[in-house]
C-alpha cells in the first residue's frame, strides 16, 4: 500500500510517500525559515500562503521521485491538527481534493501522534509498550504508549513547551529564528556550569515548567547588562548562558523521563519532536538509559523535526480510520492526543 503524506501544520511543507513494503520511498521538505526570519517567529498568514504555493508542485515531484504516478497511490494522509488553522487548511484541502479526484481514502493525522510514531521508521523500531517524551515547539508531554492510539498522558508542561523555551531564550540572546538549533549551536562553545539556572519542579512529579527558567535568563541578562553584549567577552558570556540554559532543560527532561520510567516500570523510552534533535539531550538520555537499564530510541534528527514521512507513516497506521464517501476537510488547531482512539489493526 502506498500512502502520500502531507505536513503543513506550521512553517515546514513536508511531503512523502510511504510504501508498506519498502518504507519511505520519496520525500521532500521545504522550510519557510527565510520567510519568517525577519519577523523573529512564524507569521501564520505568510505560512499558509507559502504552503499553498509550494504544496502541489512538491507532491508532483515526490510522486515522480517515487517512480509512480498519482493513480498508483492507495491513500492520502495529512496533518489535521494541532497547528495553525490556515496552514492546516491548505494541506487538508489539497489532500481532500486529491482523495476525491483519485477515489482513494483520505486520512486525517494527529501531528503529535505522527511525531510519536516516527521512531518506528528507524531500523530496530521500539516495541509497545513504551514511554514517549514528546518535545516540540508547542508540546512537552510524557505519554505512556500501550499500543497504536492507546495513549495515557502522564505529565505535561504547566506553561511553556521545551521548544518554546529554547525559542524565547534564543530571542533574549538575539539569535536568529528558528531559535532552538541556533541556541544549541551557541551552547557548544559555552560552559554549562557557568551560571546556576533553576531546574523547575525537579524530582517533583511528572509536571514540567519552563517559564521560570526563561525569566531567570532574562533577569541574568539584565544583571549582566552591557557585559553580555560587548565584544569578545560578551560573546563568551552569551555562549555560557546558552550552555547553562540548555543544561537546565536537558537535566529537567532527563530527570522527568527517569521518574516516569521508574513509576511505570516501562523498559523503552522514545524521544519525539523537534527538541529531540538536540544533541545534548540525545546523548544524556542515552547515557542515563544505559545506567538505569532502559532502552532509548530516537529517530534521526530530520525525523524529529517536522516532516512528511512521519505523516505518511502515521496515515498508514491509521488507514482503518479513513472516512468513506466525500472526504471532509478536517482542521483542528487544538486537538488533545488523548482524544485519539486505539487502533486494533495497524502497523506491523
Ligand atoms: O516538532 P517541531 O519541528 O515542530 C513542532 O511541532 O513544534 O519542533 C520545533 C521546535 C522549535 O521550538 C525548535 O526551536 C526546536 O523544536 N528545536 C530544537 C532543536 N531543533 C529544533 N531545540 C533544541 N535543540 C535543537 N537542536
Ligand atoms: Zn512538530
Amino acid at each position: 500500500m502506498k500512502v502520500l503524506g502531507i505536513e503543513t501544520s506550521c512553517d515546514e511543507t513536508g511531503v512523502a510517500v510511504y510504501d508498506s513494503a519498502d518504507g519511505i520511498v520519496a520525500e521532500a521538505l521545504y522550510s519557510q525559515i527565510e520567510i519568517h526570519e525577519r519577523f523573529g517567529g512564524v507569521v501564520p498568514e505568510l505560512a499558509s500562503r507559502d504552503h499553498a504555493a509550494r504544496l502541489a508542485p512538491m507532491i508532483g515531484n515526490v510522486v515522480a521521485e517515487a517512480g509512480i504516478t498519482l493513480r498508483d497511490l492507495d491513500a492520502v494522509a495529512y496533518t489535521a491538527g494541532p497547528g495553525l488553522i490556515g496552514a492546516l487548511m491548505v494541506g487538508g484541502s489539497l489532500a481532500a481534493s486529491l482523495g476525491y479526484a483519485l477515489g482513494i481514502p483520505v486520512i486525517p493525522v494527529h501531528h503529535m501522534e505522527a511525531h510519536l510514531l516516527a521512531a518506528m521508521l528507524e531500523p530496530g523500531p521500539p516495541a509497545f509498550p513504551f514511554l514517549a517524551l514528546l518535545v516540540s515547539g508547542g508540546h512537552t508531554q510524557l505519554v505512556a504508549v500501550s499500543g497504536l492510539g492507546d495513549y495515557e498522558l502522564l505529565g505535561a508542561t504547566l506553561d511553556d513547551a521545551a521548544g518554546e523555551a529554547f525559542d524565547k531564550v534564543a530571542r533574549l540572546l538575539e539569535l536568529p529564528y528558528p531559535g532552538g538549533p541556533a541556541l544549541a549551536k551557541l551552547a557548544e562553545s559555552g560552559d554549562p556550569g557557568a551560571y546556576a539556572l533553576p531546574r523547575p519542579l525537579l524530582n517533583k512529579g511528572l509536571e514540567l515548567s519552563f517559564s521560570g527558567l526563561k525569566t531567570a535568563v532574562l533577569r541574568l541578562l539584565e544583571r549582566l547588562g552591557s557585559a553580555a553584549r560587548d565584544g569578545g567577552q560578551g560573546a563568551q558570556i552569551r555562549a555560557d548562558i546558552a550552555a547553562s540554559f540548555q543544561a537546565a532543560v536537558v537535566e529537567t527532561l532527563v530527570n522527568k523521563c527517569g521518574l516516569a520510567m521508574r513509576s511505570t516500570g516501562l523498559e523503552r523510552l522514545v524521544i519525539a519532536g523537534g527538541v529531540g534533535a538536540n544533541r545534548d539531550l540525545r546523548r544524556t538520555l542515552k547515557e542515563r538509559g544505559q545506567r538505569d537499564g532502559y532502552a532509548v530510541h530516537y529517530p534521526r534528527p530530520a525525523l524529529c523535526t517536522d516532516n512528511g514521512a512521519m505523516i505518511a507513516y502515521a496515515g498508514w497506521c491509521r488507514r482503518a480510520t479513513a472516512g468513506t464517501g466525500l472526504p471532509r476537510i478536517e482542521a483542528r488547531p487544538r486537538w488533545p492526543l488523548e482524544a485519539l482512539e486505539p487502533i486494533t489493526s495497524g502497523a506491523s
